[in-house]
């Protein structure tokens, strides 16, 4: 689980990509990633439910949000959601204005703000949002679920980096229908990969 500092929540990621790195089609569209979702066990939430429980706070990107805005039940009840956007008249709409605030600030100094509402751990959502992030380092520990289909075009995950960036895996699960989940931890300068011994 990310660690958080004195100075910002910890920041995990939690989401599912093509075999080709596409966590959605060009329009915003996730049928085949429900398609595939149809095939896995029944009940089955790829611990989807153990993640949520260890954050308390969700941090989007706009473009998710209004992905999300139609669910219902509201799949976040219960834990603050922060939209990341850069537009002023953009509003969250009445039903969700309990739930939702927008925000304004580059990613370090909502995080920074975040921390001193008390934030722990927040749950990155977006792919925009999580590239943003990743560009300044501000990623702790990434859990990506693969679903055994190419799509060919789409919203990338993954982009471009200012530099390299380590990760040490934590885990690896698959499962009979085909989907893969790693989960990787940021490894920075200051926190050696192993315990050397005494
Ligand atoms: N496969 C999955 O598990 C999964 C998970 C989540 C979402 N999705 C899908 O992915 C799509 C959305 O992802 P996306 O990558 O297109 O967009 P996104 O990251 O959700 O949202 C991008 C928007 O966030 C705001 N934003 C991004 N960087 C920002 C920054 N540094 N500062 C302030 N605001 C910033 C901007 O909003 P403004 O334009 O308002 O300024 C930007 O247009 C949806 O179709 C959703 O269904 C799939």
């Amino acid at each position: 689980m990310m660690v958080p500092t004195p100075d910002r929540p910890g920041v995990g990621v939690f989401i599912a990509c093509s075999l080709d790195g596409f966590i959605a089609r060009p329009d915003g569209a996730i049928d085949w990633l429900l398609a595939q979702h149809a095939a896995a066990p029944p009940g089955e939430d790829f611990g989807y439910a153990r993640f949520m429980a260890g954050v308390d706070a969700l941090v989007m990107g706009r473009k998710t949000f209004d992905s999300v805005l139609g669910f219902d039940p509201w799949p976040y009840a219960g834990k603050p959601v922060h939209v990341m956007t850069r537009q002023r008249h953009f509003a969250v709409p009445p039903a969700r204005q309990a739930e939702a605030r927008l925000r304004h600030e580059a990613p370090g100094a909502l995080l920074a703000a975040l921390a001193a509402e008390g934030v722990r751990r927040v749950y990155l959502d977006g792919g925009e949002l999580i590239q943003a992030f990743l560009r300044e380092d501000l990623v702790d520990e990434l859990t990506v679920t693969t679903v055994p289909v190419l799509i060919g075009q789409g919203r990338r995950l993954w982009g471009p980096l200012p530099a390299d960036q380590a990760w040490a895996l934590e885990a690896v699960r698959h499962w009979d229908c085909g989907f893969v989940q790693t989960t990787h931890r940021r490894q920075r300068t200051d926190q050696p990969r192993t315990t050397s011994p005494a």
